[in-house]
C-alpha cells in the first residue's frame, strides 16, 4: 500500500490517524442547531394535512372554519397554491417526484398523500387547525399489495438496463449437478432517521433562503429555483448539521411548502415533519420479491445464476430498487441473467435508502449461495472463492480492485470460522440453538464532479468551502483531515465550511461518493494553492482563494468495475419455543479503499452492519391493504434495532488503496450494511437447519417453522 506522505517532514498525515468530530464538541453540548431549532424573527409555523384516503380526488378543502381559529394565518391546498414547474430532469438525473410538487391538482395516490398546509403563529395552533380542517374525498379502489408475479409488473427504461442476459439459462441449470431455485422477499423499511425533515424559507433582499436538512444544499437549492422558476443565484440552501439521511433527504414536500408560505404571507415560515408523516412523505425502501436460481457443478463452480426482482413504486413517480444489480458485479456463470421490474401501485413514492439494490439483492442472492454451499458440500467461503469473477460478469471491464477474498481469508481467521461443524442445528447452549453464517458485501466506488474554495487567510490558516453535506457520516472531520495532508499542515490550521449552496457545486452525500468526491475537488485546489503560495508574493488581508472543478479530471478516468467489497460474520443464538433470535458477535471485515479516519469510519461500518441486523430481524412497515394505510407508522410500531438487540460489533479493513484517486479513497458510507441481513439469516439456518427466505425473521416465523419441521422441533443433535 502507498501512503502519501507530507513534503514537509515536521507536518505528520492526518489521514489515516483517528480524530473525534470536529463539531463534536458543538453537537454534544447542543451548540449544533439543526433546521427545525434556529430561531428567526417573525417566524409563522406550516402544518401539513395528508389525504386520509388511498386513491381518488378531492372534493372540497372547508377553510372557512380553519381561517378563524387562534393564530392561523392561511390554508394551501389545490384551489389556491401557486403553479409549479414540474416538467424537468434534475440534477441527478430524475424528474421530481410529485409528492415534493404540492397542491397542483385534487388528485390523490396514496395514503398521507400532501393536500393541504395550515399556517400560524405558533406549531401548536398551525397542528389544532390542521387537525381540525375538514377535507372531503371522492374515493376509488386501490391496490397497494406487492405480490410475486403482478399482472401490472414491467421492466422500467431507465439508465441502468432493466435486464441483462447472457448464455443459455435452461440448458446450463439442467446441466448442473446442484441447482437452487427459491423466492426471497424484503418488506417496506423505513429510513427512521434520527432528526426528521425540516426546512424554514424566507424571502431576504430579494433573494429565498431556505435552512434545511437535506443531503446536498445544490441539489435542493436547484430543484427549488426550477420548481418555482427563479435563477438559481437568487436562492440559497444552507443544511449545516444534519441529524442523519440514508437518501431520504433531498427535495421534498416540506422545503416546497415553507417557500409557497413565506412567498404568501411575507415572512418567514417553518414545516417540519412529524414521525408519521415521513412514512408517507420521506421515501421509503420498497418490499421486494426476489427469484434466485442457481446451477452448479459439483464442485459449487457456477454454470447459471438468475437473480430477478421486483419492487413496488408510486402511481406517480417511478422508482426502482435495483436488487439484482449485485449480481452484475458479484457473480459470473455461463448464464447468466439479471432482472429489476417494478409495478405501479396506490403507495407512496420510494426512495434511495442506504445501499438501494445492493441491501435487498445481497440479502437474496447470499442466502441462496448459502444454499447452494449448503447443497454442493462445499464451505460456503470456499464456494465465494471458487466463484471469484476475473471481470464485471456484465460489463466484462477489469476491477480496479478486487479484495474480497482477502476479506474472507482475515474474517474466517478472526471470527474462528475453520472450527465450524457446517451441518446445522448441532450447538446448543441451554434453550438456544447456536449458528454462523457468513456473506459477501460489495458497494459501487464513484466520484462525482464536484467545486471547492480553498483560502490561505493571512493568519496563517486555511479555509476549506464546499457544498458538502455531513449527515452525520464524520465527512467534515475527514475533509478536514484530507485538506490538511493537501496543505501540508495540521488539522487544527484548516476550517471546513459545508452545506450552503453559495459555495458552489458538489456532489450530494450520497451512493458512498460524498467524501470522495469532495476530496478529489478539496485536494486539486489544495495543491494549485501551494503552488500559488509557492510564488512567495505574500498573502493579502482578504487572503488567497483557487477554486478547483474535477470534472475534467473525471472524465478522463478508465472505465472500470468500480467497488468495495467486505466480508459479513454473524453468530445467532435461536430459541425455537419463544422465537427469539439473539445475535451474539458480528464481524465485518471490508475492502474499502483507503480509510481517512479510522473512528468514524468504523462508525459508519458498524452503523451499516446494525442496520442488517436490524433489517434480518426487526424492520417492517406493515400496510393494511383494506385501507391503503400504514399500521402503527411510528418508532413504537416500526421497530429498529435498539442497544438491546445488538451485540459487541467488530468492523475492520484490510488495505486497499485505491490507485486511480489521488487520496485512495472508495467510500464507506453504505458497504456496511450489504450482506449483514444475509449473514444473520444464514447463521439463523445454521443455527435451526430452517432456511428464512422472508425477512424480517419475526418471532412468529422461527416458531412456525419449527412446529412445521418433521418431529415438531429443532434438529436433534
Ligand atoms: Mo444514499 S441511499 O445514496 O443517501
Amino acid at each position: 500500500m502507498t501512503t502519501t506522505t507530507p513534503a514537509s517532514a515536521a507536518v505528520r498525515a492526518a489521514v489515516g490517524t483517528a480524530h473525534t468530530r470536529v463539531e463534536g464538541r458543538d453537537k454534544v453540548t447542543g451548540a449544533a442547531r439543526y433546521a427545525g431549532e434556529i430561531p428567526f424573527a417573525g417566524l409563522a409555523h406550516g402544518w401539513l394535512v395528508l389525504s386520509t384516503i388511498t386513491r381518488g380526488r378531492v372534493r372540497e378543502v372547508r377553510t372557512a372554519p380553519v381561517l378563524r381559529m387562534p393564530g392561523v394565518l392561511a390554508v394551501l391546498h389545490h384551489g389556491n397554491a401557486p403553479r409549479l414547474r414540474t416538467d424537468y430532469v434534475g440534477l441527478l438525473g430524475v424528474p421530481p417526484d410529485p409528492a415534493a410538487c404540492v397542491f397542483q391538482d385534487d388528485r390523490v395516490p396514496f395514503a398521507g398523500w400532501p393536500v393541504a398546509l395550515v399556517v400560524a403563529e405558533t406549531p401548536e395552533q398551525a397542528r389544532e387547525a390542521a387537525e381540525a380542517l375538514a377535507v372531503t374525498y371522492e374515493q376509488e379502489p386501490h391496490d397497494t399489495a406487492l405480490v410475486a408475479g403482478h399482472p401490472g409488473a414491467y421492466a422500467p427504461q431507465g439508465h441502468m438496463p432493466a435486464e441483462t442476459a447472457k448464455g443459455d439459462l435452461e440448458a446450463e441449470l439442467a446441466a448442473s449437478a446442484v441447482v437452487v431455485a427459491e423466492e426471497y422477499t424484503t418488506p417496506e423499511e423505513q429510513h427512521s432517521m434520527m432528526e426528521p425533515h425540516a426546512a424554514t424559507a424566507l424571502w431576504d433582499g430579494g433573494r429565498l433562503e431556505v435552512v434545511d436538512s437535506n443531503q446536498g444544499a445544490g441539489w435542493v437549492r436547484d430543484e427549488l429555483a426550477t420548481l418555482f422558476s427563479l435563477d438559481p443565484s437568487a436562492v440559497r440552501v444552507r443544511s449545516e448539521h444534519i441529524g442523519g439521511g440514508f437518501g431520504s433527504k433531498g427535495p421534498r414536500a416540506h422545503q416546497v411548502c415553507a417557500v409557497m408560505a413565506t412567498t404568501a404571507l411575507h415572512r418567514p415560515v417553518r414545516v417540519v415533519l412529524t414521525r408519521r408523516q415521513l412514512f408517507s412523505l420521506a421515501g421509503y425502501r420498497s418490499p421486494t420479491t426476489q427469484r434466485v436460481r442457481l446451477g452448479a457443478g459439483p464442485d459449487g463452480r457456477l454454470r447459471a445464476l438468475e437473480h430477478r426482482s421486483l419492487n413496488q413504486t408510486s402511481r406517480v413517480y417511478e422508482f426502482v430498487e435495483p436488487s439484482a444489480g449485485v449480481a452484475r458485479v458479484m457473480y459470473d456463470a455461463a448464464a447468466h441473467r439479471t432482472a429489476n421490474h417494478v409495478v405501479r401501485l396506490d403507495v407512496p413514492s420510494p426512495t434511495w435508502m442506504r445501499a438501494p439494490g445492493e441491501a435487498p439483492g445481497s440479502f437474496a442472492i447470499e442466502a441462496a449461495l448459502d444454499e447452494l454451499a449448503e447443497r454442493a458440500g462445499v464451505d460456503p467461503i470456499e464456494l465465494r472463492v471458487r466463484n471469484e469473477p476475473q471481470a464485471g460478469p456484465v460489463s466484462g471491464l477489469p476491477f480496479s480492485s478486487r479484495n474480497l477474498v482477502a476479506c474472507f481469508r482475515e474474517g474466517a481467521r478472526r471470527f474462528g470460522w475453520a472450527d465450524r461443524d457446517p451441518r446445522p442445528g448441532l450447538r446448543r447452549d441451554g434453550r438456544w440453538l447456536l449458528g454462523t453464517g457468513t456473506a459477501a458485501a460489495s458497494f459501487g466506488a464513484g466520484a462525482a464532479p464536484s467545486t471547492a474554495l480553498v483560502t490561505a487567510e493571512a493568519d496563517g490558516t486555511f479555509t476549506v468551502r464546499i457544498t458538502a453535506a455531513d449527515i452525520g457520516t464524520g465527512a467534515r472531520t475527514a475533509l478536514t483531515l484530507i485538506a490538511a495532508d493537501a496543505l501540508r499542515t495540521t488539522p487544527e490550521r484548516v476550517r471546513v465550511r459545508i452545506g450552503d449552496s453559495d459555495f458552489g457545486q458538489a456532489m450530494i452525500a450520497g451512493g458512498s461518493m460524498g467524501t470522495r468526491s469532495w476530496a478529489w475537488a478539496v485536494t486539486a485546489a489544495a495543491a494549485e494553492l501551494l503552488e500559488r503560495l509557492a510564488l512567495g508574493t505574500g498573502i493579502p488581508p482578504e487572503g488567497v482563494t483557487v477554486r478547483s472543478d474535477t470534472t475534467e479530471a473525471l472524465a478522463a478516468l478508465a472505465q472500470k468495475e468500480r467497488h468495495s467489497f467486505g466480508a459479513q460474520f454473524a453468530e445467532v443464538a435461536v430459541d425455537t419455543a419463544t422465537g427469539e433470535v439473539r445475535v451474539r458477535r458480528m464481524l465485518g471485515i471490508f475492502a474499502a479503499g483507503r480509510i481517512v479516519n479510522p473512528l468514524t469510519a468504523r462508525n459508519q461500518l458498524v452503523g451499516g452492519m446494525t442496520w442488517g441486523i436490524s433489517m434480518a430481524l426487526h424492520e417492517e412497515a406493515v400496510r393494511d391493504h383494506r385501507t391503503g394505510a400504514h399500521y402503527a407508522p411510528d418508532l413504537a410500531g416500526y421497530h429498529v434495532a435498539t442497544h438491546a438487540d445488538v451485540p459487541d460489533i467488530e468492523a475492520d479493513w484490510v488495505d486497499d488503496h485505491d490507485p486511480d484517486d489521488p487520496v485512495g479513497i472508495k467510500g464507506i458510507g453504505e458497504v456496511g450494511i450489504v450482506g449483514a441481513a444475509a449473514a444473520v439469516a444464514n447463521a439463523v439456518w445454521h443455527a435451526t437447519g430452517v432456511r428464512h427466505r422472508e425477512l424480517p425473521i419475526r418471532p412468529d416465523r422461527i416458531i412456525t417453522a419449527a412446529r412445521n419441521r418433521p418431529g415438531g422441533g429443532a434438529v436433534d443433535a
